[in-house]
């Protein structure tokens, strides 16, 4: 594998998930392959979760790592190309990224939407720049569309626990204070489009994701008929995605908050988050810390999807 950045990037899924599995088994199986390696991870945003598990997968796998916070002591970068440069931004990305790339075997961007231009965001304008002009293979440790380190691990997370061969999984939006990227909702229902798992999304009117994510999955405006006999239970705030709202919070309805009454219509189901979360916006605090709630091995999973898609690239330099 070259760049990592959807789940197509990944070839076959069942083929990945074992390798999830193996890894996780024996997780210093394979320090060779990282040996004299360097892994480069760029934050344009805060991380707590992709920072520590994607550099503990990493040296794992025996490579050195440097993380570079772009916003906090590198040069402000300018990414428009035509800009004239009097302004806070000393260095261009166009500049700034073959650098990069001279310091490392592979690259790590994180990189979120900005909400400033949709189509500057759905065609990954930051990202592309990476896997373009940096000669390096690159990953996405979320970009401004999809999250796909996350998704693989809350993928690995609903096949350790599922008791049925085909889960219902529902994806529920929940209100948040601040407007949130869809990268983590997006990703999510591509991830879940690409197992037979049963699929439903559920958001409040003019909360619609991209069809593109969308795919096969069931919408269903009804939160509590959403619930109804689920097995996984997703939760995430996004803001609009539809015009002319793109970008905007239209709602932070209370009444979409996952508590134990909406709980009480699954069947027994495990509640999930990408973490962070805000407590008692998103979900109760009597439903993240009961022993249905699941955040914390979801989380613990992101070593596990960050090593397997580094052995990936480092098997193929
Ligand atoms: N879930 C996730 O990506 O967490 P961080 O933003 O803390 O990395």
């Amino acid at each position: 594998m070259r760049h990592f950045t959807c789940v197509h990037d990944l070839g076959d899924l069942r083929q990945a998930l074992a390798e999830a599995f193996e890894i996780k088994k024996d997780r210093f199986r394979f320090t060779e392959l990282g040996r004299n390696k360097t892994l480069l991870m760029i934050f344009f945003n805060s991380s707590l979760r992709t920072r520590l598990s994607t550099q503990k997968a990493a040296m794992n796998l025996g490579m050195n790592t440097i993380v570079l916070d772009v916003n906090q002591g590198a040069w402000k970068l300018e990414t428009e190309r035509g800009v004239i440069m009097d302004g806070d931004k000393p260095e261009h990305l166009l500049e700034a990224v073959p650098v990069m790339g001279c310091y490392c075997d592979v690259i790590g961007v994180r990189s979120f939407a900005r909400f400033e231009n949709k189509e500057d965001d759905y065609n990954e304008k930051i990202l592309s720049q990476f896997i373009r002009h940096s000669g390096r293979p690159v990953f996405s440790m979320e970009a401004a569309t999809r999250h796909p380190l996350q998704s693989f691990a809350d993928l690995i997370t609903i096949e350790e626990y599922k008791k049925k061969e085909r889960p219902k999984v529902v994806l529920t939006w929940a209100p948040h204070p601040r407007a949130l990227p869809q990268a983590v909702p997006n990703s999510f229902a591509e991830w879940m489009n690409a197992t037979d798992y049963e699929f439903v999304i559920t958001h409040p009117e003019g909360y619609e994701l991209d069809p593109k994510f969308v795919g096969n999955a069931r919408v269903e405006y009804d939160q509590k008929k959403a619930f109804e006999g689920a097995d996984f239970i997703y939760a995430k705030n996004w803001a609009a995605y539809t015009d002319p709202n793109y970008g905007k919070v239209i709602n932070t309805d209370r009444s979409w908050t996952v508590d134990t009454e909406k709980m009480a219509l699954t069947d027994n189901a495990y509640f999930m988050h990408c973490l962070p979360v805000r407590r008692n916006m998103i979900v109760s605090d009597d439903v993240i810390e009961s022993p249905r709630s699941i955040v914390i091995p979801e989380a613990a999973n992101r070593e596990i999807s960050a090593q397997t898609v580094l052995k990936k690239i480092l098997s193929d330099l």
